[in-house]
Formats: structure tokens, C-alpha cells, sequence
């Protein structure tokens, strides 16, 4: 089919959602501010997708269904630069001097007398990623290439048009030629969840985003790219034919700016070197909040007739100069390793290190991750490894340096108990993590322990939040749950920001939470991979927590939805001896359900039906009798569709009862309900 066949009705709308997209996708990925949300731009994402397969003569370059490459390239075509992609020089005095040593070379270059005004600098960041040339021909992205030896570079516009916030048509008035320079980098949070990813996966990880970028952006299969996402920052011009830059840089990146190119924000006109300095010490200050990682800042002559007056020296301009900041890799020692119980009971092995300078602090530990990462860079007490720290992310190990390893050195074994309670460490099978099995016995585990146990949907003990846990935790009052119950009026008043009455409330809401269910009291106990659904079939399944607590895992098998990994953790649970007593003294402090014996799940006429329940009761809880509906084999869910079996309208139930009414679903009152519950 030509393209002349192709009715005018569908060109007009492939065009329109081509801007449109341009533009929603410039507003979310450039100015993270989203104009539409996400599900609209997939929506109407696919209409061109569709659009274009049918009439694939309708595909333009600046579609954005083409940032997705197509086959993979044999090798990369060489560019040859229009302009040299030149290097800055690099100020390696990391203080102050640094400024004003490239401050006193400009003023001496420029003839500039010692009464003659400060000079003006554009300043910014030196983004740690890797220089590449867009090439815009009337404002449609033709070509990108990598720096190369500076004369000619690589193409590598199949992966550079992977990244999103790289425009694929600039916006306003496009001139004829105009080349971008900047940096295609990885930002810190894309690199740290590329970097889980692979690490669940028990993959190779990425060294630092430099590398990350520096590998996606040479890859000859486009897609393989897009598995790294990558963004860029403009900070320069190329060849430009039909346009006239403005007289200074900060202008020139205002006008990149203008048409849609990303910009940083942090960046600055200063005078001088006072100005100069100012700006690094800003950014220093700043440096690990940013997403992204830099490695110093970039002084230039903001006036462009200035530039061309200072011109270069062999390779880099007279007029730019790179300040850099404290290294974020460093070499250094492991001295031991050791391993950490966090509050979930996560066991985390760390290198405790011979103290290293690094990214401006000094740093003495770094995290290892898990076994399979110990294992796989092969770290062992002696080796000398490079150690990076980031942002605010905690400083990780990242590789061993071989020829540096002595003799004599042994492989990480995990401890098989925990360093913190002596309770066994049980890694279950095909997860990457190690954890502690005991829980609140565990003085690591016993804040986020007790905090599960007494919320709303466990034993719902009002009142008793994160702060009041943390209170009790750390002055010794609690060790395990039993404990709260052995709580006195006049204890809890004298707990920071506790009155005679909120102690009194806690107290009652204590004794109140002792009536539970074997579900509730289940789920509390905060068994690993037992939600609140699984702790409801549990308890139905089994009737008496003996019941349970005996089973051996192929009978735990038999209840439903019940898997070999769900059944092995419960199984490693009973079995620590710290667990039964736990729960030994909570039935000895009074906890209670009502017991019945092992009963077959009821075959209700409720089962797999969908309840909504909306307005107050007064019988129950609005939870409480979800809890029973749900024993019931009933399904509860927050908003009504034709979907909807039953609505529950309690006192002053509002637009879910309407539309149960609009749908023609059924609506029960609370006697309704009741009548039910008692004869499913
Ligand atoms: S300007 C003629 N500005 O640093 C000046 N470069 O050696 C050309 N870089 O690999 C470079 N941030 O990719 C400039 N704000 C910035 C920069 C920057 C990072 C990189 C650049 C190049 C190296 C310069």
C-alpha cells in the first residue's frame, strides 16, 4: 500500500498523537510534572502502536513507538565529528584553590587588569556518565554519537533513542542543524533498582552507574539498552546551521532548555572567584541528595566572545575548567565480616573495612548484601576491595582487587544462628536473604515485631503505636509480646507522653485484645509468608492451634493455598524453641480464642461470593465481620461492581449503597448479615 492510500483521517490522527505524546512524555520524563495520568499515555500510546502496525507507512521518526529499536546492529558506524568533542581540564585541587587558581589564568589570558569587574561564570554539575552528540535536522533527532577520540565517535542513535528524556523532535522553531552535546547517564535509583534486580536474580550487578551507562549505551541490541534506563543532560552546542546562539552559555542552555532539551536545574551564573567557590561549596552540600552521582562541577566563561578569545590549548578550552569533589571509589581493606540482624530478621553480611576516605566521609563498614554477592565477588577478611559510597545509599563493597589478595585467605561462611540471639538462621530455598527465626525473642526484631502484633488487623491493641513500642523496647519494660499483658496502670503513666487516662485506655484496649480469634492471633504472631489470608485458612483448616503447631509440613501442605514455602516457614517457626515459649506465656497471660476442633472448612453457600460493606455496625466491628465472612469462604472487597453478591449497609451508609441500588445487587442490613453468619 502506498502512502497516498493511506485515508487522510488516519494521517491527521497519527500526527496528533504523535505530538500529543511528545509533549505528555516531555511534561513526565523532563519536567516530572505529568500532564495525564500514566494509563491515558499507555492508552493513547497504543492507539498509534496499532495505527502504525496497520499502515506502517504512517511511521515517523519522531514517533515515540520508535524509541524501541529494531534488530541489533552487527557494529557501531563511526561519525566523524563535525566539530572535535573536546575535554575539559581538570582542577584536581579539591579546596578552594581550585577556583581561584582557574580565575586568575582567565583574568591573565584575557588581559583583564586587577580594576576591571569580576568575570562571569555559568556553573555547573559534572555529571559522571559519558559525553554523546545528538544531531537535530530540523528539529527531528537524525543521529547520536559517542565522543570516541574526540574526531570521531561511534553511532549509537538506536540506544540514545531509548532514553525518554532525550527528544526525538524539538519543540518551537527547529533550526536547520543544531548538535546537542551533554551526558547520557544512569540515575542512582534506576542503577540501585537495576542492580536488586540482578541481585535477586543472582546476576552479575553493575559496578557504578558510570559503567551502567557506559555499557547500555554500547550495546548492539537496542533492547538489551533499554533493560538500563538512562537519562541526559544537555551542557553544549555542536555544529549549528541556521542558528544564531545567544551571547553567553547560560543563555545558549536556556535556549536548549526552551526547546525541550533536559537541562539541569543546578546550575548558576556567579562572578568571580568568590562566586566560583560558592557554588562548589552549594553543590557540595548537595551532592548526596541528588539522584544522580557527579563528580565535581564545571566552571566556564560565560561569555561566548570570551571563549572564542581564550580559544585552546591543544585538546581543552582555556575557558573551562573541571573542580572535582572527593572520590567516590576508594580502595581499602576488609578487616572482618560480620553479619547484621535487621529489624525484620533479615541477615545482612557487612565488611567491616580499615577506615577509607570516600564520597566526603570516612567510611569503616559496607553492606555485602546477601551469601550469593559474597560469593560471587569472592570477599574474604584481607582483600584490599574498592569501596564506593553514593548518596545516601549505604557504601557497598564493590569488587576485590586479585593481585592485592594474601595468602592464606578463607571463603564467607554464613553463621547458621543468629549473632544477636543465638536462634537459628534458616535462608528458605530459591530466596537470597538469611533470617533470624526468632522473632520477637530477637532483640533486633522486637520493635517491628511487637508493632505487627498489636495492630489493627492482629490483635488490635488501640492505642499502642510505634512511639509507645519503641519506649517499652528500649527501656527493658518488654522483651516479648507476653510482657505487654504484664503491663500496669502505673507503669504505662509513667511512659513519655502518657496521662493517667491514655494509660488506662492502653490498659483496657490490653485486656480487651485477649478475646481473639485463632486467625488474629495467628497473623499476629507474624509468621514469615502468613498474611491475614493465609493465617484465616489456617485456623479454619485446623481448628486448634496444637493442631497446627504439630504439623508437619506435607500436613500443612493440605490446607488450601498452602505451598512448600509457605508450609517450611511455618514449620521453622514452631520449631524454635523461642516461639513456643512465647506463645506459651501469651496463653498464659490469658490470651484466648474460641478452640473448636479440627472441623472441616465449611462448605458454605457464601463461598467465593463477594461482599461489600460500607456504614457502621453495631453488633461487630466492620472488620469483624469481614474476618467471619472471609472464614466463610467469602470474598471482601472495597468497592461495588456488577461483580458485587451482597452489600451490607449499615447506619448511614452512603454512595456504596446507591450504587448496589443503581446495579440491582442485593442489600442486606445488619440483621441480614447476622442471619447469614449464623446459617451459611
Ligand atoms: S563541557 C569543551 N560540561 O566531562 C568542553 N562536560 O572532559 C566540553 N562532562 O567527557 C565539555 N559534565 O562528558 C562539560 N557540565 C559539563 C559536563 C561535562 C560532565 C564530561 C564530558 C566529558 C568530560 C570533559
Amino acid at each position: 500500500m502506498k502512502a497516498q492510500n493511506i485515508p487522510d483521517d488516519l494521517k491527521v490522527r497519527a500526527t496528533q498523537l504523535r505530538e500529543q505524546l511528545n509533549r505528555y512524555g516531555y511534561r513526565y520524563y523532563v519536567l516530572d510534572s505529568p500532564e495525564i495520568p500514566d494509563a491515558e499515555y499507555d492508552r493513547l500510546f497504543q492507539e498509534l502502536q496499532a495505527l502504525e502496525i496497520a499502515h506502517p507507512e504512517l511511521i515517523a521518526p519522531d514517533s515515540p513507538t520508535q524509541r524501541v529499536g529494531g534488530k541489533p546492529l552487527e557494529a557501531f558506524a563511526p561519525v566523524r565529528h563535525q566539530r572535535p568533542m573536546l575535554s575539559i581540564r581538570t582542577e584536581t585541587d579539591t579546596g578552594p584553590d581550585g577556583a581561584r587558581a582557574f580565575d586568575a589564568q582567565v583574568r591573565r589570558e584575557l588581559d583583564l587588569s586587577e580594576d576591571t569587574a569580576p568575570v562571569e561564570y555559568a556553573c555547573e554539575l559534572k555529571f559522571d556518565g559519558l559525553a554523546i552528540n545528538l544531531r537535530y535536522e530540523q528539529g527531528v533527532l537524525t543521529q547520536a554519537a559517542t565522543r570516541g577520540d574526540g574526531e570521531t565517535g561511534e553511532d549509537v542513535t538506536q540506544n540514545v533513542r531509548t532514553i525518554k528524556t532525550v527528544p526525538l523532535r524539538l519543540q518551537g522553531i527547529a533550526p536547520e542543524v543544531l548538535e546537542v552535546r551533554g551526558e547520557a547517564y544512569m540515575s542512582r535509583p534506576d542503577f540501585e533498582r537495576y542492580n536488586a534486580q540482578q541481585r535477586a536474580a543472582n546476576l552479575p550487578t553493575l559496578v557504578n552507574p558510570r559503567n551502567g551507562a557506559a555499557g547500555a549505551i554500547r550495546q548492539l541490541d537496542s533492547r538489551q539498552a533499554m533493560k538500563r534506563p538512562l537519562s541526559f543532560f544537555a551542557y553544549g552546542l555542536g555544529e549549528t546551521q541556521g542558528w544564531e546562539p545567544p551571547a553567553t552559555h547560560s543563555a545558549t542552555l536556556d535556549a536548549l532548555a526552551a526547546l525541550g532539551l533536559p537541562v539541569s536545574a543546578e546550575r548558576a551564573v556567579v562572578q568571580g572567584a568568590n562566586g566560583l567557590m560558592a557554588f562548589h561549596d552549594a553543590i557540595a552540600v548537595q551532592r548526596d541528595a541528588l539522584p544522580f552521582d557527579i563528580d565535581g562541577v564545571v566552571y566556564k566563561v560565560n561569555r561566548l566572545d570570551w571563549q572564542r578569545q581564550l580559544g585552546f590549548r591543544t585538546r581543552e578550552p582555556r575557558w573551562a575548567v573541571a573542580h572535582k569533589f572527593p572520590a567516590q571509589e576508594e580502595l581499602t581493606v576488609v578487616e572482618a565480616i560480620e553479619v547484621q540482624v535487621g529489624r525484620t530478621g533479615a541477615i545482612t553480611p557487612v565488611a567491616r573495612l580499615k577506615p577509607v576516605f570516600v564520597g566526603g566521609v570516612t567510611v569503616t563498614n559496607a553492606t555485602l548484601h546477601n551469601a550469593d554477592e559474597i560469593a560471587r565477588k569472592d570477599v574474604r577478611v584481607g582483600d584490599t576491595v574498592i569501596v564506593r559510597r553514593a548518596g545516601d545509599v549505604i557504601p557497598e563493597v564493590v569488587s576485590v582487587v586479585w593481585d592485592r589478595r594474601p595468602a592464606n585467605t578463607q571463603s564467607f561462611v554464613m553463621p547458621a544462628t543468629c549473632p544477636v540471639c543465638g536462634s537459628h538462621v534458616v535462608r528458605p530455598e530459591g530466596e537470597s536473604v538469611a533470617r533470624c527465626m526468632g522473632g520477637f525473642y530477637c532483640r533486633a526484631q522486637r520493635k517491628e515485631a511487637l508493632r505487627h502484633f498489636a495492630s489493627r488487623r492482629a490483635m488490635d491493641i488501640e492505642g499502642l503505636g510505634d512511639k509507645l513500642v519503641k519506649q517499652l523496647v528500649d527501656q527493658e519494660l518488654v522483651r516479648g509480646p507476653a510482657d505487654l499483658y504484664a503491663l500496669d496502670i502505673a507503669t504505662l503513666a509513667g511512659l513519655e507522653r502518657m496521662g493517667a487516662k491514655s494509660a488506662a485506655n492502653l490498659a483496657a484496649a490490653l485486656e480487651r485484645s485477649k478475646t481473639t480469634t485463632l486467625a488474629r492471633f495467628l497473623y499476629a504472631l507474624g509468621i514469615r509468608e502468613v498474611g491475614e489470608a493465609t493465617a484465616m485458612t489456617l485456623a479454619a483448616h485446623f481448628g486448634a492451634l496444637e493442631a497446627l503447631t504439630a504439623a508437619e509440613e506435607e500436613t500443612l501442605q493440605q490446607a488450601p493455598d498452602v505451598g512448600p514455602v509457605v508450609a517450611a516457614a511455618i514449620r521453622a517457626f514452631f520449631q524454635e524453641p523461642h516461639n513456643q515459649q512465647a506463645i506459651a506465656r501469651l496463653r498464659a497471660a490469658g490470651v484466648h480464642w474460641p478452640e473448636g476442633a479440627k472441623k472441616p472448612v465449611v462448605i458454605s453457600s457464601l463461598a467465593g461470593k463477594t461482599f461489600v460493606l460500607t456504614g457502621a455496625l453495631d453488633a461487630l466491628t466492620r472488620d469483624q465481620a469481614a474476618d467471619r465472612l472471609r472464614v466463610l469462604g467469602a470474598k471482601v472487597s472495597g468497592s461495588v461492581s456488577k461483580k458485587t453478591d451482597y452489600v451490607v449497609a449499615g447506619r448511614d451508609a452512603g454512595s456504596k449503597l446507591e450504587k448496589a441500588q443503581a446495579l440491582n445487587v442485593t442489600v442486606l442490613d445488619e440483621a441480614g448479615l447476622l442471619a447469614l453468619l449464623e446459617d451459611p
